[in-house]
């Protein structure tokens, strides 16, 4: 009787514990990985590396678009997350100078030497001074509008023909990578190597790059002494980026030589660095060695990216029926229901075809992580996140293109209507909102390019093929360093009667 009596006591505790119990439970768990003693949180990221880009958007958006990841200990790999447009303007452009590449950007993007993309300070300003200088010639962009409409009638064509008369399904992906391989080392070293052609040959230095881009995303995640030991006894990935390495120094040297004496000096990059270079330092040994690391950069900045946004769009508006025709209506009108050559002022005028490609890089931005170090440790807008300058800044462009609070509820979804304004020209973002092209003094150079051989190349096939995936195919992001499909997009093209 006694303990009935008092059964209050112990009932009112056990039902606390047990509603604790549910509410633990029935809890949203957290997507962050655990952080363990010695090993930090590494684990959690190497289990989700398959999906990297993915499970770093979920913590993002899990932690409000910015996340301390802790690495393990004594490995300097403690790094902060981030998609939060504020903090991109904060990084990319008001303390711009806070935020260089930096040397651990450098260790990891070694092969491309002292180009572009790697470079910091002086050396950047020259780089990104001689680019423009050259890209901004007129003779330049004619030079270029002419190489895309060649590659077009000569190249694509006759392979997407061939391919349809066969009724043989081909790899757009591949396609698409040997149509930017060809444009881009023709406006590099006025060369065309001729890889987009029928019997779509394998030319090493042309899928070198997808075992390099692989190998650098591995290197973000691992411990530094970890990817240094694979490369000294040269196996996994950095094998084959040994590999790789070699088959593109074996493409870009002898090129430098044939080069040489090139009078086409107005439009071609090449030649517009080795002037500017040998005018500023004169000719030496590293001139050959600066060179190659130029044109190897530009390579990089121009292949995959204008590749891999072509592959997603074409995906993209397969299953979105009613933003295909659309696009082929606005081509129509605009083309007079045929195909001919259009510069880039004609371009700007397929409005549709504008927002559709934008779409696709807002959902897959081909670079979808940016790296940066910190010069001095600051405050980041958001949330005052404290970045020191040990640590590593890793900022994720595919998550900013997925966050409800910065496109919506619908962020998820394909609409290319976001980049239509209601009198019918395009609606400009701010690039810290869309970072496709990185934002601030380093957005991309050749965006301008991109988007008129994206618009030419998109336009040519919606106007001579009808277009199907092939059924069953499986779509996913490859683990890269650029955002390419894992297994290529692999239709079948049936001629127009045009
Ligand atoms: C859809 C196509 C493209 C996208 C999405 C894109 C995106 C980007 C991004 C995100 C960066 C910053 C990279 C970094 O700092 O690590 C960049 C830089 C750059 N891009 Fe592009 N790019 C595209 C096409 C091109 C093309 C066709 C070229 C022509 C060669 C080009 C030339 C460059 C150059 C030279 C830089 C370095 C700018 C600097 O550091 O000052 N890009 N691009």
């Amino acid at each position: 009787m006694v303990i009935f009596e008092h059964s209050q006591y112990f009932l009112i505790p056990l039902c606390i514990l047990f509603l604790s119990y549910l509410k633990i439970r029935t809890r949203k768990k957290s997507p962050a990985p655990t952080n363990w003693p010695l090993v930090g949180m590494l684990p959690g990221f190497l289990q989700n590396i398959h999906r990297i880009q993915d499970y770093i958007t979920e913590i993002l958006n899990h932690c409000g678009g910015t996340f301390v990841f802790k690495g393990p200990w004594f490995s300097k790999m403690n790094m902060i997350f981030t998609c939060d447009p504020a903090n991109i303007h904060h990084i990319f452009s008001k303390n711009f100078s806070n935020y260089p590449k930096g040397p651990e950007f450098r260790k990891i993007f070694d092969i491309l030497g002292d180009g572009i993309l790697n470079a910091d300070y002086e050396l950047w300003e020259f780089n990104r001074k001689t680019t423009l200088l050259c890209m901004s010639n007129v003779k330049f962009r004619s030079f270029l509008e002419r190489s895309i409409w060649e590659k077009v009638e000569n190249g694509l064509f006759r392979v997407l023909d061939y391919y349809s008369k066969q009724g043989i399904a081909v790899d757009l992906q591949d396609i698409f990578q040997r149509f930017t391989f060809d444009n881009i080392c023709k406006l590099v070293f006025n060369y065309d190597p001729g890889t987009l052609s029928v019997d779509l040959p394998c030319i090493p230095c042309e899928k070198a790059f997808n075992d390099v881009i692989e190998a650098l995303l591995h290197r973000h995640f691992l411990p530094e002494s970890v990817w240094k030991l694979q490369q000294w006894l040269k196996v996994g990935k950095e094998k084959k980026l040994f590999e790789a390495r070699k088959a593109l120094d074996e493409f870009i040297y002898p090129l430098l030589i044939t080069n040489e004496g090139d009078q086409n000096d107005d439009f071609n990059l090449l030649a517009t660095f080795r002037r500017e270079f040998e005018e500023k330092n004169g000719s030496s040994a590293y001139s050959r060695h600066f060179l190659r690391d130029t044109s190897l950069s530009l390579m990089f900045a121009g292949r995959d990216t204008t590749s891999t946004t072509l592959t997603w769009f074409f995906w993209l508006i397969a299953k979105n029926h009613l933003a295909k025709t659309r696009i082929c209506e606005e081509i129509e009108v605009i083309l007079d229901k045929r195909w001919k050559f259009f510069n880039a002022e004609e371009s700007r005028r397929l409005v549709y075809l504008h927002g559709a490609l934008c779409e696709s890089l807002r959902l897959f931005p081909p670079i979808a992580l940016e790296h940066k170090a910190p010069m001095q440790s600051d405050t980041l807008p958001s949330g005052n996140n404290l970045v020191d300058r040990n640590m590593k800044v890793i900022i994720s462009f595919y998550s900013t293109g997925r966050m409800e609070g910065v496109w919506g509820e619908d962020c998820l979804e394909f609409k290319q209507e976001r980049w239509i304004l209601a009198g019918g020209g395009v609606k400009q973002e701010p690039s810290y909102k869309f970072p496709a092209f990185n934002a601030g003094p380093r957005t991309c150079l050749g965006k301008e390019m991109a988007f008129i051989q994206m618009k030419m190349v998109a336009e040519a096939i919606l106007c001579r093929y009808h277009i199907e995936v092939v059924e069953g195919h499986l779509v996913a992001p490859r683990n890269s360093m650029i955002l390419q499909m894992k297994h290529g997009l692999r239709v079948k093209l049936c001629q127009k009667n045009v």
